[in-house]
């Protein structure tokens, strides 16, 4: 069990039914679970929820995040708009525990249209799981990533 670490959770009307699934898996395995929404499946923008997840990740209002679309790919490609982000799509569990580990990933992507629910929640819980590894060559290359980010991702 886990000792009350904040996840944040969103999803369009692709993924409004797995949010519901993965919410209560997670509350069972003694998360917290932030609810950004939608509250209902009719259908909503991918892009409001990537910015409210993304948005409690970057304010440390939540330790990680988990984003549902139909496919998975517009969540994260919004999600990755934000400074301090790393979010992807994932669907298989070796990349949801070696994208923390190897690059500190702290949003998960998941497309409801693509994997099945018992699926899902082994991904998760292997995402949730992880732990990144603090070594050098992971470290030198996340740097490499805010350097992108000091450079390219100016405000205008
Ligand atoms: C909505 O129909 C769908 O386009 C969206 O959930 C997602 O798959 C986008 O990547």
């Amino acid at each position: 069990m886990e000792s009350g670490k904040k996840i944040a959770i969103g999803a369009d009307h692709g993924g409004y039914h797995l949010k519901g699934l993965l919410s209560d898996f997670m509350r069972q395995a003694g998360y917290e679970v932030i609810d950004t929404g939608a509250f209902s499946s009719e259908p909503s923008d991918y892009p409001d929820y990537a910015r409210l997840v993304a948005g409690r990740v970057v304010s440390g209002d939540a330790w990680r995040g988990v984003l549902i679309c139909g496919s998975g790919v517009g969540a994260s490609v919004a999600a990755n708009k934000f400074r301090g982000i790393r979010a992807a799509v994932c669907h298989d569990t070796y990349s949801a525990r070696q994208g923390v580990e190897d690059d500190a990933m702290n949003i998960l992507c998941l497309g409801a249209r693509v994997v099945g629910e018992e699926l899902a929640k082994e991904i998760v819980g292997a995402f949730l799981r992880a732990e990144f590894k603090d070594l050098e060559r992971y470290r030198r290359r996340l740097s490499k990533i805010e350097e992108i980010e000091k450079r390219w991702m100016t405000s205008s």
